[in-house]
């Protein structure tokens, strides 16, 4: 509802919601983005709480800097023709977009804001990681900024906000652009995201220009200040002073074809082309990613003698291939594909896992033959098992020069106690900026596949884990002799992606994939680290 309240020195406040009215007073060179000057007490504390915490130095961040501000439009030029150089499919980025793309058709477990914010910040340095505590900070600042309320009085009074403040002006090194991607803006683009989620459950064949009209999201609210008294066409006219506030989000719901970027007008987002651009190339992933390859043929009749007859998959079939596609296969195209593959060079470093059981595999299979009931019980587990499994299961860290792989246990840390042990004895590693217990230590080497003995696999065996360095007996026996005597193993499809088998006492129990976006953009002869290298990953065999 579009209305003014006035109490002279008290309230001097006004609402506009329709678009043609915010567009209109937005124009007037006489109303303020820098939030100085509120004649009115309630105008004075709202403008004013945001004005001193806003700034690097004594510059506000740039959506608190008025249009005439010393150096603005050099800059938002400068930074705008960067952007329309960032390319998503370059490496810095192709493995975030991925995990997005991921998160928009599949599962739960990505960490959507920190991808989020790590690309945003890679927009601007391609050295920025983001991680949970990066985006909890810009999460504390941007719900301060937008929600003022006695959790955000009490966020500002225990002295949370100013820590999480100046651990990001830190992060972005003072770049108050990079502050305002990173932290004001990153709730707009999450949302964006939360939206496309819920819209490819439903319409996961949508074009991409029509998911963009239904699932970009705006500020809800914008903030100005009148430098002088103006006059408005049907709206209320404002004395000097005023608080005036922008309610996009009913104008938006009014009139849904608003420009959320303000397009062509003075205050025009910079990133008002590489927002979609981002969000179309996640669309497209995961629209990639949810239908089967398209390149690989399959042949059903006469499995065996026929996938003896198959040639190893050329390179373009090998490309058509991702994490999030190779799961939608069933189990004996999955054996048809791994047949056609080798087992190629032995992986280093950090790799992404996922696991799955395909439509077929012998656990999904289980509830068949029994009645409706029991299937559905199955098939019920066998999600339960993936959900579970993906909490703390995140892949396998490779280091060939010792034979050696370790896998990647989020909160291992947290369960360690449940076994006897203390958290400190587990092995850690730096992975993207997150400090990650490595757990479950193995045997890596090359050796004869269980699935097509006709040819070698790379082989992970945790037989022999009590002889490796750091195996902590009280945990690491689960996957051993004593325990479910696991053994994997892989072929790679090409650098950077390997389809694997999980057997447990040599009968298959699940499929996965181990994915490294920084793997993937090297050569094979590239070194790529174990200890330590640039994909973020420090560890130590
Ligand atoms: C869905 C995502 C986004 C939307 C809808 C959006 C929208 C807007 C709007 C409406 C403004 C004008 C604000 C005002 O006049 O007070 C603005 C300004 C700005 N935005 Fe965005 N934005 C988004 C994401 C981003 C991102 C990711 C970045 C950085 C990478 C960014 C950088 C900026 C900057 C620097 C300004 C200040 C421009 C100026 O000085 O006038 N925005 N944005």
């Amino acid at each position: 509802m579009t209305f003014h309240l006035r109490i002279p020195g008290l309230v001097d406040i006004g609402v506009v919601d329709r678009a043609p009215l915010v567009f209109e007073v937005d124009a007037k060179p006489r109303v303020g983005r820098e939030l100085h000057g509120a004649s009115s007490g309630l105008g004075g504390f709202l403008t004013g709480r945001l004005r001193n915490k806003l700034r690097v130095g004594n510059t506000p961040l740039p959506t608190f800097a008025d249009r005439d501000a010393v150096g603005r439009q050099p800059l938002l030029d400068a930074l705008e023709r960067h952007f329309e150089a960032v390319d998503f499919e370059a490496h810095t980025f192709r493995g975030d977009v991925a995990r997005l793309a991921y998160y928009v058709a599949r599962r739960e477990d990505v960490e959507v804001g920190v991808v989020a914010q790590q690309i945003v910040g890679r927009c601007f340095d391609p050295g920025f990681r983001g991680t949970l505590r990066s985006y909890e900070d810009a999460w504390t600042i941007a719900e301060w900024v937008t929600r003022p309320s006695p959790r955000a009085a009490w966020t500002n009074l225990t002295g949370k906000l100013d820590r999480a403040r100046d651990r990001m002006w830190r992060l972005c090194r003072q770049d108050r652009m990079m502050l305002h991607g990173t932290v004001l803006a990153l709730p707009n683009l999450v949302q964006s995201l939360e939206h496309m989620r819920e819209l490819f459950a439903r319409r996961p064949g949508l074009e991409v220009d029509a998911m963009l009209r239904r699932c970009l999201e705006g500020p809800a609210r914008l903030m100005r200040i009148t430098r002088a008294p103006i006059e408005t066409t049907g709206g209320p006219a404002f004395r000097a002073g005023a608080l005036v506030i922008y309610d996009l989000k009913t104008a938006r719901r009014r009139d849904p074809t608003v420009d959320l970027f303000m397009s062509g007008r003075w205050n025009q987002c910079p990133a008002h082309g590489l927002v979609p651009r981002l969000l179309r190339a996640v669309w497209r992933r995961a629209q990639h990613d949810a239908r089967r390859p398209r390149l690989v043929h399959f042949v059903q009749v006469e499995r065996t003698r026929k996938t003896e007859e198959q040639p190893p998959l050329t390179e373009a079939e090998r490309k058509d291939l991702t994490p999030g596609n190779l799961e939608m296969l069933k189990q004996w195209e999955l054996d048809q594909l791994y047949a056609r593959l080798s087992a190629g060079s032995l992986p280093k470093g950090p790799f992404e896992g996922r696991f799955f059981f395909p439509e077929g595999s012998p656990l999904r299979s289980l509830g068949q033959a029994v009645p409706e009931l029991s299937r559905r019980l199955a098939s019920v587990n066998v999600d339960l098992v993936t959900r579970v499994g993906e909490m703390f299961w995140k892949g396998k860290t490779f280091f060939p020069e010792q034979g050696v792989v370790r896998n990647i246990i989020e909160h291992g840390g947290e369960l360690a106690p449940a076994f006897g042990v203390h958290p400190a004895a587990l092995r850690r590693a730096e992975i993207d900026g997150r400090d990650v217990p490595l757990m479950f230590p193995a045997r890596l080497f090359r050796g004869e596949s269980l699935a097509d003995p006709r040819g070698e696999s790379i082989i992970i065996d945790y037989d022999d884990g009590p002889r490796i360095d750091g195996y902590v007996p009280a945990i690491d026996f689960l996957a051993g002799r004593k325990g479910l005597r696991i053994r994997d193993e892989i072929r790679q499809i090409r650098p950077g992606l390997y389809l694997g088998r999980a057997y447990t006492d040599q009968r298959l129990l699940l499929m996965f994939t181990l994915h490294s976006e920084f793997a993937e953009g090297q050569d094979e002869t590239a070194e790529s680290g174990t200890r330590e290298n640039a994909n973020g990953a420090s560890a130590q065999a």
